[in-house]
């Protein structure tokens, strides 16, 4: 078996190893992406929109992310396991957001992931300081696209450039050890990787990053809807599709289950068979 994979690891890949990272929610992907070889796997608040079905992320609660860390957690992955703080988990004191980052590693996620830039400097501080390692997720924050105006494009517009690298070098002070920047121009991401030394992980904001992040979903082929940048593997929603309908068509046929299926009682066995 290989060797676990550290906060430590994770950042002395910056400029020698591309990092690759991925989400997952539950014991069996978690398993299976584990074995693909990703360096970290996020347990996101994504899960309330591929999983449950939620509109946004906003509805997402602690206990639906505690479930899933914990079932991910279940499958003892070699990569870092990330737990996703949820929206209001961390944004109305210092205090409940560590006592909630706390629950995630009491229920086997490795470090945590907020989105948020200069403002979250303080609670990421607190963090650190009672031994929870965070990520940082600056772009586009999906917790906040009532007040972005929608899920759009970041770092397009010099303010909101300056805003972002800004953000990144505060988060980056404050001690977070990884930055996931999404949906932003890709020439404001290749200069954050550049001006900060901890690794960036990248979704949707270019090549020149220390690393990427996709949500299973959407590599698997299995969301409703696709983001622009995100890349789709494979079809599983056309092989689910295809092998039930086959299964349908047996069970109405009558040709499921067939006698390799089946068993037999001793009497119907004494009777010939
Ligand atoms: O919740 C999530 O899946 C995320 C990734 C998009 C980075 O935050």
């Amino acid at each position: 078996m290989s060797k676990k994979v550290t906060v430590r690891d994770i950042m002395k890949k910056k400029g020698s190893e591309k990092i690759a990272a991925i989400t997952a929610y539950d014991y069996t992907t978690t398993k299976i992406v584990d074995q693909a070889g990703v360096d970290i796997i996020l347990v996101g608040d994504s899960v309330g929109m591929v999983v449950h079905g939620l509109p946004s992320t906003l509805p997402v609660s602690m206990d639906m992310m505690l479930l899933h860390v914990e079932s991910a957690a279940r499958a003892k992955p070699r990569a870092l396991l990330v737990g996703d703080m949820p929206f209001l988990s961390y944004e109305a004191s210092v205090e409940d957001a560590v006592y909630n980052a706390g629950l995630m590693l009491k229920k086997g996620a490795e470090a945590v992931k907020i989105e948020g830039g200069a403002e979250m400097a303080d609670v990421i501080k607190a963090m650190v300081r009672a031994g929870i390692p965070v990520m940082g997720h600056i772009g586009l924050t999906p917790q906040r696209y009532l007040v972005l105006g929608g899920y759009r494009r970041r770092g397009v517009k010099a303010s909101e450039v300056e805003r972002i690298v800004e953000d990144a070098r505060e988060i980056e002070k404050a001690g977070v050890f990884a930055i996931v920047i999404e949906f932003t121009a890709a020439d404001v991401a290749a200069e954050i990787t550049k001006q900060v030394s901890v690794p960036t992980i990248c979704i949707g904001s270019g090549w020149m990053c220390d690393g990427q992040i996709l949500v299973l979903h959407d590599v698997l082929g299995l969301s409703e809807s696709t983001p622009p940048f995100a890349k789709k593997y494979a079809d599983l929603r056309g092989a689910i599709l295809s092998a039930v309908s086959e299964y349908v068509r047996e069970v109405k046929a009558g040709l499921f289950p067939g006698r390799e299926h089946s068993f037999f009682s001793e009497a119907y066995n004494r009777g010939g068979e």
